[in-house]
């Protein structure tokens, strides 16, 4: 192959990424401006039922990661409203007590508890699990005892991202949103292959998007985003809507290692995004992450 026919085939290679990466943007912010928003959570919310959000959870523990504010901290508060014993982590040791006693008072359930730990450091991970599994207390939502489950919440900011093996993003050009939107997909791809390995183990896992929500977060991080949704972004609590949901149904009505939006089952990929076959690279993925935490497997 000549030099020039070569760098043909390489600008066409270049031209055709360019304009599926264009296409996997635009489909989904299109995609989310009619489904993610307030309005999107009002329209599928006419088929909620009620009943659904009735059970009472007493005796069931849960861990909630990132509880002190936005989508964490209204999932924490509606688990303690249905008499959960709930455990806070957070990083932050003064907003997690102030989450804490806010959520004690508002739902008037004193079991409520506080682990502070920073998420991104492997060794703090391990340190809380091993001071967690001291107290001797079944994990009911995270993992481990009967009727267990684990509900990852994902982003809808994934449909824009194939899963990829490049975790730590190689490419010169760091781009935050996208590398969000690969860890997303990552988590939604690790929740469907835990549920095919624990499937003999009675824990049910689910990965979910909470929409678009008006948080902390979302003003921190995307201001621009925040500003121009203003009055059009859903709730803290419509977000954790389908956390919670997911939290109190029976297990046999949910579907192991599927993809939640608005207590439906959503699809993990968008038309003609090409991201389907992406899952298959989960495996090294996995290894990837063990050999980073240094876990055995
Ligand atoms: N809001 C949305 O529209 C939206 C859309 C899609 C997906 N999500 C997902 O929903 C989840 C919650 O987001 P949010 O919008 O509610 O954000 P948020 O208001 O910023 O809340 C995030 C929580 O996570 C905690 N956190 C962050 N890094 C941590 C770490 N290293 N260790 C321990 N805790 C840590 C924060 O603690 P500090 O207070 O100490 O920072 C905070 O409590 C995220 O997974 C996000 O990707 C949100």
């Amino acid at each position: 192959m000549t030099s020039v026919t070569l760098s043909v085939h390489i600008s066409l290679a270049a031209l055709a990424m360019f304009v599926l990466k264009a296409w996997r943007s635009t489909a989904f912010a299109l995609y989310g401006y009619l489904n993610f928003t307030k309005a999107g959570f009002l329209e599928h919310s006419k088929r909620f039922k009620p009943e659904d959000m009735e059970a009472k959870i007493p005796g069931k523990n849960c861990i909630i990661t990132g509880a002190n504010s936005g989508i964490g901290y209204a999932t924490a508060e509606g688990l303690a409203q249905r008499g959960a014993t709930v455990y806070l982590v957070c990083r932050n040791k003064e907003r997690g007590e102030a989450a804490l006693s806010k959520i004690q008072s508002t739902t008037g359930n004193q079991n409520v508890h506080l682990e502070v730990c920073d998420l991104s450091s492997v060794s703090e991970i391990k340190s809380l699990a091993s001071r967690f599994s001291k107290k001797d207390v079944p994990v009911h939502m995270l993992k481990a005892a009967p009727d267990a489950r684990v509900i990852t919440v994902s982003s809808g900011g994934m449909y824009a991202s194939p899963l990829t093996t490049d975790l730590m993003y190689s490419e010169s050009n760091f781009k935050g949103v996208e590398q969000y939107s690969r860890n997303k997909r990552v988590q939604v791809a690790l929740t469907e292959k835990w549920a095919e390995k624990y499937m003999n183990k009675g824990i049910g896992f689910y990965s979910m998007h909470p929409g678009w929500a008006e948080t902390p977060g979302v003003a921190r991080s995307l201001p621009s985003f925040n500003e121009k949704l203003k009055g059009k972004l859903r709730t803290s609590e419509e977000g954790a809507d389908t956390v919670i949901w997911l939290a109190l149904q029976a297990k046999d009505k949910l579907v192991p290692g599927a993809f939640y939006f608005d207590r439906a089952e959503a699809p993990k990929h968008l038309k003609f995004a090409a991201a389907t076959g992406s899952h298959a690279l989960i495996d090294s993925i996995i290894s990837s992450l063990n050999s980073m935490a240094s876990l055995s497997a």
